[in-house]
């Protein structure tokens, strides 16, 4: 029966720690909005805007580098929380830093936030989630991603609209029209407060309490989130899992994890060589380089927001009917296809018309509900839990370094190579990851992460 592996309270559990993609994907798109009116106001050159921009990302390092030492020592519980109390500070500290520099501390704060939130809430939500459902629950964090960027999107247009009205106190004005770029800050200290309340409430993950020795803790943790029967027996699993593993000292680096840590580097890498984030960042910048007006191009790239959204939502559906595999075939075929085409159109200058919009949205509609969701999902189920923080930070930090290498080339490849090849290079970047993914990557849907050992490292 379905509630048997699938309770309120893991629903509860899991849906609130993917509000950490939700501050994720907020934080990393607000400063798109607020960037043109902070360069204004404190006369920010070039390399002043470069880092306040970059800040965010040295956070991000920093963030997934203190989470793989953090949460085993403290606890993935008081991580998470200290990564939502990061995202408040900042939300604050944006809002009203005395000067720039405070503003870069700020960021940056935000920026550790992310990083820790990207490590630790899908690795919860695969600790917590029974294995059948665990890719649609994984695939919640990449939706409040999505609804984390879209939310910026809406609040910076909306604080940009009301700044053209009057207001009736000097204070007012100031803050939402003179200033506007700190009420855009200012909204992520909402979710960041809800997120920090809710977690409250959120249990310790029993796969960490077995290996601190703490298994009657983990026990009661289980009962209250399983059925009868069905706790007993994965406490047990849990517990096989972690004598043995103890009795072996494994490390990370070990020979044994060698093939999840190149599938978890290369998928995490591959996700960003996509050009996932040039298209949702530059979206506008590509449309009015192809010709489209400036409102409307403001206008598809809220559309761009509502497809990643809503395409989210197959994978969430899918992903543990049909598997890994099978979504990522398809979308990564979708988007080679789309990624090609959308280089044709620039190369022979047919980007004026519908034909360009309509293959970025099927090139995010792919990306939503494969690579997107699957990425975090395979990182985050395919490592034992002796080491699972190390490697999916390892991970992780592989795919915040890829992030920065596009952010860093995309301009200069538009520049110097032009839209048509950069297109194309994301595309063969896409098609290296197709073949991987069909070659390499292992079919995990439905295991325990206690069975995936045999997956991966025992002999077949
Ligand atoms: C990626 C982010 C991207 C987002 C877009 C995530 O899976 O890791 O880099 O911005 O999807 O929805």
């Amino acid at each position: 029966m379905e509630q048997h592996s699938f309770s309120l309270k893991t629903q509860y559990i899991c849906i609130t720690v993917a509000i950490g993609g939700l501050l994720f994907g907020f934080d990393t798109a607000v400063i798109s909005g607020a960037i043109q009116l902070i360069k204004t106001q404190f006369s920010l050159d070039t390399a002043m805007e470069g880092w306040l921009v970059s800040s965010g990302l040295v956070g991000c390092i920093i963030g997934v580098l203190v989470t793989g030492i953090l949460s085993d020592r403290i606890g993935r519980k008081k991580t998470i929380q200290l990564a939502a109390v990061l995202f408040l500070l900042s939300a604050l500290g944006c809002t009203f830093p005395p000067n720039f520099s405070l503003l870069v501390v700020a960021r940056m704060l935000g920026g550790i936030g992310v990083g820790m939130a990207s490590v630790i809430s899908p690795m919860l939500i695969a600790e917590f989630a029974p294995a059948d459902k665990r890719g649609r629950m994984i695939a919640y964090y990449q939706l409040a991603i999505t609804v984390g960027i879209l939310l910026a999107y809406f609040s910076n247009a909306l604080l940009i609209k009301g700044a053209e009205g009057t207001f009736t106190s000097e204070g007012l004005s100031w803050f939402f029209k003179t200033e506007a770029w700190r009420p855009m800050f200012l909204v992520m200290a909402i979710p960041s407060l809800v997120f920090l309340l809710l977690l409250g409430r959120i249990p310790e993950s029993p796969r960490w309490l077995v290996t601190m020795g703490q298994p009657q803790k983990a026990l009661a943790i289980l009962q209250t989130i399983r059925m009868a029967g069905v706790a007993e027996k994965e406490f047990e699993d849990i517990s096989r899992a972690a004598t043995k593993a103890t009795a072996d000292n494994r490390s990370v680096l070990a020979a044994a994890f060698r093939l999840p840590l190149i599938i978890g580097i290369v998928l995490a890498v591959f996700q960003q060589f996509s050009g996932i984030n040039a298209i949702i960042y530059y979206g506008p910048s590509i449309f009015e380089a192809a010709g489209i007006d400036k409102n409307n191009a403001l206008l598809f790239q809220v559309i761009i927001g509502a497809v990643n959204l809503l395409f989210t939502i197959v994978a969430i559906k899918w992903v543990d009917k049909y598997g890994r595999k099978f979504l990522l075939f398809t979308g990564l075929t979708g988007i080679v296809v789309s990624l090609v085409f959308c280089g044709v159109l620039f190369y022979t200058g047919n980007t004026q018309g519908p034909l360009l919009l309509v293959l970025m949205l099927v090139y995010i509609a792919c990306f939503a509900f494969s690579l997107g969701p699957v990425t975090w999902i395979v990182i985050n189920e395919i490592f034992p839990t002796d080491i699972r923080v190390k490697a999916v930070s390892i991970c992780t930090l592989a795919l915040w370094i890829a992030v920065w290498v596009v952010g860093q080339f995309f301009p200069w490849l538009i520049e110097n190579v032009g839209p048509a090849v950069t297109f194309w290079i994301f595309a063969g970047c896409s098609l290296i990851n197709f073949v991987f993914s069909w070659k390499v990557v292992k079919e995990t849907k439905g295991k325990t992460l206690e069975e995936m050992e045999n997956v991966f490292i025992a002999p077949h």
